[in-house]
């Protein structure tokens, strides 16, 4: 069976794209590269050990698009492709509902000529908004997002359910990944963010290894238990074992929508984040607390029940090994894939 990879060159897809392979699986990417670098593609062939097929090219061009699914014969679809700046969102909100939407809209166009009805799409956590309380199920409402970005996701996730309800032939699961970190263990893939970091692991990371002088912690007057913000940090290489999965029962099952959090079930704060991350690197990182980040809530960790009941998976790395990862990364590649 032969995947289409989108944003495969990317943080997510890189990853996924080695246990795709690993699992038995062919895959074809797509990727423009505005976020990525075409090295990290190498890195997964040598990691993987087999070779595949990559288009440089947007999702938004649907001459390129058709081409892929002319050249391949494409079983299902993984779109990881997007715009992921929360901050950048709220500055450039026509590029990212352009990119995210439109490339989404354009994707699912060619999908449909080509006869390809299966997709399983990178949503997030972020479309339940700031008002659910966790844990967070799938059937809790979502919308009241905060910024263009999770409202790209939002609408996507919309936008691909009313496309199953028009035609039952089309099947659409939305993964709503909770907050991704860690790297592959070889330490040959991981993030790379462009300038400095907006999330926290990165951020880390870079101060760490001396390119950022502090972290700033962002409110330590929250209703958890130590005041700072509380996440469900997921190592990638589970996320991306959640996508094997669920390719697996799109490929097999009849078709529907399908909705599952990737999470682990539990909720971490900053400080209890700092305090793992430096046992990983065998120093204290040092951090400053300021004023809360706008738009940021208390506590956000996902109920994983749900995906472990239908898919069988749920996520193995704890937050050591998670920080242990994302920390070889970013030592053995200083400047990511320019070294
Ligand atoms: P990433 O930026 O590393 O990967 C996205 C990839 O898509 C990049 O390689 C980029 O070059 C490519 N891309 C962007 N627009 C494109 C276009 N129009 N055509 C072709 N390629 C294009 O991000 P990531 O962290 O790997 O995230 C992957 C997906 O998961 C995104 O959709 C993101 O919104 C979603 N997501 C990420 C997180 C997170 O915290 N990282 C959380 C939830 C959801
Ligand atoms: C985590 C915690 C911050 C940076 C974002 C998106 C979400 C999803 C994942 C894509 C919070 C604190 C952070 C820093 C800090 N992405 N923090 N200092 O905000 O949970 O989620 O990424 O879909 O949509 O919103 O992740 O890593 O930015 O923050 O104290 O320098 O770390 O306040 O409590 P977030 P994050």
């Amino acid at each position: 069976m032969t995947i289409l990879v989108t944003g495969g060159a990317g943080y997510i897809g890189s990853h996924t794209c080695v246990e795709l392979l690993n699992a038995g699986y062919e895959i074809v990417v797509v990727d423009n590269l505005y976020n990525a670098s075409v090295k990290s593609l190498d890195r997964v062939k040598e990691l993987a050990n087999k070779d595949f097929p990559f288009y440089e090219a947007d999702i938004r061009d649907k001459d390129a698009m058709r081409k892929i699914f002319a050249e391949n014969k494409i079983d299902a679809v993984i779109h990881f492709a997007g715009l992921k700046a929360v901050g950048e969102s709220t500055r450039k909100p026509l590029e990212y509902y352009d990119n995210n939407i439109g490339g989404t809209l354009a994707l699912c166009e060619v999908m449909r000529e080509a006869g390809c009805k299966k997709i399983v799409f990178s949503s997030s956590a972020t479309v339940y908004g700031m008002n659910n309380i966790s844990p967070l199920k799938e059937d809790m409402k979502t919308g009241g997002t905060t910024n263009p970005y999770g409202t790209t996701k939002y609408m996507i996730e919309i936008i691909l359910e009313d496309l199953q309800k028009a035609d039952p032939e089309w099947s659409v699961t939305l993964l709503r990944y909770f907050n991704p970190i860690g790297a592959h263990k070889s330490g040959r893939i991981g993030e790379n963010p462009n300038g400095i970091p907006n999330n926290l692991m990165p951020y880390i990371t870079q101060v760490a290894i001396g390119k950022l002088p502090f972290l700033s912690v962002y409110g330590n007057d929250y209703d958890t238990p130590d005041g700072t913000g509380a996440r469900d940090y997921i190592h990638v290489v589970d996320l991306a074992l959640g996508h094997v999965k669920a390719v697996e029962k799109i490929l097999s099952s009849e078709s529907a929508v399908n909705i599952y959090n990737l999470g682990t079930g539990i909720g971490y704060s900053v400080l209890d984040i700092i305090k793992a991350f430096n046992k990983a690197y065998g120093k204290e990182i040092p951090y400053k607390i300021v004023e809360r980040r706008p738009g940021d809530i208390a506590t956000c960790y996902a109920d994983a029940s749900k995906a472990y009941d239908e898919l069988g998976w749920k996520a193995e790395r704890d937050i050591e090994e998670m920080c242990e990862d994302s920390w070889r990364w970013q030592s053995q590649n200083p400047n990511g894939f320019d070294d």
